[in-house]
């Protein structure tokens, strides 16, 4: 982590990993972002999910095994397991081993006769499948458009992993932000509770806490904007004042209104997803969408 943070914030744009958004703080920050008013992809990628699950239950068949990208979307997860017929497995892939240790026993309460098998591991490099039914069609399911937080590289690699892994049966939900009007883009990452601006300086109470670095938590405020040419929005830490911090023994200045570039959230258009999925062993073969087209479920089958 020191070597990544002393990285970012050595560049001409300072920036910070922003899977380092999430340590237990952050996480629950994140859990709160998700129910606010102006944070729109959560609840319409439930709705779509509600409505589609009949659907993607007779395409997806009896007995498949479900692997999941990420742990905690335990919603979105339930209302797939709960239209599967018959689901042979469920195997939920994150680098928390507490997060999966604390949720396996809430899930198994709910889902007795289904055999869950957590994996500790980074989704970007699929680790092993654990021993499940080789005959078992695996489904894997990767929502909230966290894809949107991954740069075309790693884009790359996480869909050539996951074809991999599931194999040539294989079948991947993946949840997809879709562009629209920066009036609704900016409120959704800069909510007026606050609650996106807590969850990104807290970033900096992190690295202050484990690496002893010093920011000055009231000298930098949250930004939310919107980047057209990259079609992205941008999470920004704006500093407030002329000032230096010290981290690991080395020092950083900062001048008054520089930026440390904390998170990028891409919103996909239909070119742009037809780019990604034309550099990949996936093509679509279901979109489901809200009436806006606020957002899209992909269900991707092997080319
Ligand atoms: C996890 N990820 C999909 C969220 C997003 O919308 O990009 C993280 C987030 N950042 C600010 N608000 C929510």
């Amino acid at each position: 982590m020191l070597y990544d943070v002393l990285e970012g914030l050595s560049g001409r744009q300072k920036t910070l990993p922003s899977r380092l958004l999430y340590d237990a703080r952050g996480s629950d920050l994140f859990e709160d972002i998700t129910v606010l008013p102006e944070y729109y992809p959560t609840r319409t990628e439930r709705a779509i999910l509600t409505e589609a699950a009949p659907d993607l239950s007779r395409r997806i068949g009896a007995g498949a095994v479900l692997v999941e990208y990420g742990a905690g979307a335990w919603v979105k997860t339930r209302i797939l397991l709960d239209a599967l017929e018959a689901p042979a497995g469920y195997v939920p892939i994150d680098v928390s081993d507490d997060m999966l240790a604390k949720t396996k026993p809430l899930l198994q309460q709910d889902y007795p006769d289904l055999p869950i098998h957590p994996v500790v591991g980074n989704f970007l490099v699929p680790p092993p499948l654990p021993d499940i039914d080789p005959r078992a069609r695996r489904v894997g399911f990767f929502p909230g458009s966290t894809i949107g937080n991954l740069d075309d590289a790693d884009i790359e690699t996480f869909l050539a992993g996951a074809a991999e892994e599931l194999g040539p049966d294989g079948l991947l939900v993946l949840g997809v932000d879709l562009k629209k009007s920066p009036d609704i883009l900016i409120p959704a990452y800069d909510d007026a509770q606050g609650v996106t601006a807590d969850f990104n300086r807290n970033l900096l109470v992190r690295i202050n806490r484990e690496l002893g670095a010093d920011f000055n938590l009231d000298a930098f405020r949250h930004e939310a904007r919107w980047n057209e040419a990259e079609s992205r929005m941008e999470m920004h830490l704006v500093s407030l004042a002329d000032q230096s911090v010290t981290i690991g023994g080395r020092r950083f200045d900062f001048a008054a209104g520089e930026t440390i570039h904390t998170e990028n959230s891409r919103k996909f258009d239909q070119a742009q997803i037809e780019r990604l999925l034309a550099a990949s062993p996936w093509q679509i073969s279901h979109d489901y969408r809200d009436s806006k087209d606020l957002f899209s479920v992909l269900l991707l089958e092997r080319k």
